[in-house]
């Protein structure tokens, strides 16, 4: 059980004042339709307790931050954060929990898919000494609502690979509804690794003790108005936090993700000889020098649009990634035979002198690549 959230001795503020005491977060992006509703909805289901709003929103071009400011105007408890250049429901939300003094803050969709009627008990859990309180569709009584079975499996499925990286038992770590002492967020943060969706699961394993867990079910629903922003990148991104969390960060997810592309990238590069050389009859050296280059492009395209998604180059930029991207790869073709010759000189195995080219070239273009190619702007 936790310490009870102790509040420092009153300051010069007069006696009448309260002090606030929850934060609720709410990341956006498109959500204009749902922003006053879901205010309705808080100021109902929060009454009587001191709270603020905190909206988060990633440049959402459907009016929504012009919605939220003409209430905000009115509001000094609903409060926007505009986020330049950078997307991602993760971060927003931690950066809307980093600009709260609030001892508790909560998370909780826009879209209304969240029931917020649960959240005094939530934030009641917490004041009564768990770390987290999660809204979970699992547990007794809570359910997806009328999702189609396909995501229900996958759902679970997820939940069951988050188990090995939680070491708490969570129900629903899944969800982005949940009520969390503050100080809890501020020592889980600087190991946090916010990619993707699935901020509680993140929380939970960063965090250098383990959390105090508590759950309140509910039923989960359909979105109000607007569209769902999880894309098949969701999947992938929840893949990635899992292997940065597996492997402590000491293995850059984006890194792996790059060498899965270049074993492909390696498959596109000897099919394409075999074509060449034997079904259009190229000389071995011309058909090879094709096939190279068929696979750089290959490899600098696929890793533009999913290593590097949020990075990704347009047009102009396109080109000339591109050019420094070959530059790079043949440097390091350089480097891979020098390697695998110095190798071979000192152990005689054929295939050891192979590999640990392979491997040096392999991690040179990965670093020299997200150093010049996609860099960060
Ligand atoms: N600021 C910001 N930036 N907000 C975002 C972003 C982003 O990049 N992407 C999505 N959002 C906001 C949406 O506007 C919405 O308020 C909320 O985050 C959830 O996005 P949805 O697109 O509605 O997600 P969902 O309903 O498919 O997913 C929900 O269920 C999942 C469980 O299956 C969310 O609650 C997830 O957190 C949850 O894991
Ligand atoms: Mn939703």
């Amino acid at each position: 059980m936790n310490a009870p959230i102790r509040l420092p001795a009153r300051p010069y503020v007069d006696a009448e004042t309260r002090p606030l005491a929850l934060a609720v977060i709410i990341p956006t992006l498109n959500e204009r339709d749902n922003v006053s509703p879901l205010l309705a909805a808080l100021d109902r289901a929060l009454a009587g307790r001191e709270w603020e709003a905190i909206f988060v929103d990633d440049g959402s071009t459907d009016g929504t931050p012009e919605a939220i400011e003409a209430i905000a105007l009115f509001r000094r408890d609903v409060r926007l954060i505009r986020r330049h250049g950078r997307r991602g429901l993760s971060t927003a939300i931690v950066e809307g929990m980093m600009a709260t003094t609030a001892p508790v803050v909560a998370s909780i969709d826009a879209d209304m898919q969240h029931d917020e009627a649960i959240l005094p008990r939530l934030h009641d859990a917490v004041l009564a000494g768990a770390d987290v309180a999660v809204g979970t569709r699992y547990a007794g009584g809570g359910s997806t609502g009328d999702w189609e079975a396909s995501r229900v499996r996958k759902s679970e499925f997820a939940t069951r690979l988050a188990a090995i990286v939680t070491k708490t038992r969570v129900s629903d770590p899944m969800s982005g509804f949940f009520v969390v002492r503050r100080d809890a967020v501020l020592a889980a943060v600087p190991s946090m690794s916010g990619v993707g969706f699935k901020i509680l699961l993140d929380l939970l394993a960063s965090s250098p003790r383990p959390l105090a867990v508590a759950e309140v079910p509910y039923t989960f629903r359909p979105r109000q108005a607007g569209a769902s922003k999880l894309d098949s990148m969701v999947a992938l991104e929840y893949l990635l936090l899992l292997v940065d969390k597996i492997t402590h960060g000491r293995v850059p997810a984006r890194m792996i993700l790059f060498l899965a592309v270049g074993a492909v990238g390696l498959v596109v590069n000897l099919f394409a000889l075999d074509v060449l050389l034997n079904a259009a009859g190229f000389s071995f050296r011309s058909a090879q020098t094709a096939a190279v280059a068929l696979s750089i492009l290959f490899n600098f395209a696929i890793n533009n649009w999913l290593t590097y998604n949020d990075r990704r180059l347009r047009g102009l930029a396109w080109l000339r990634g591109l050019a420094t991207f070959t530059l790079i790869c043949g440097i390091g073709a350089i480097a891979q035979v020098g390697i695998s010759e110095m190798v071979y000189d000192e152990r005689r195995i054929w295939w050891v002198g192979g590999l640990a080219g392979a491997a040096v070239g392999a991690v040179w273009n990965y670093a020299a690549s997200s150093f010049v190619t996609w860099r960060r702007a």
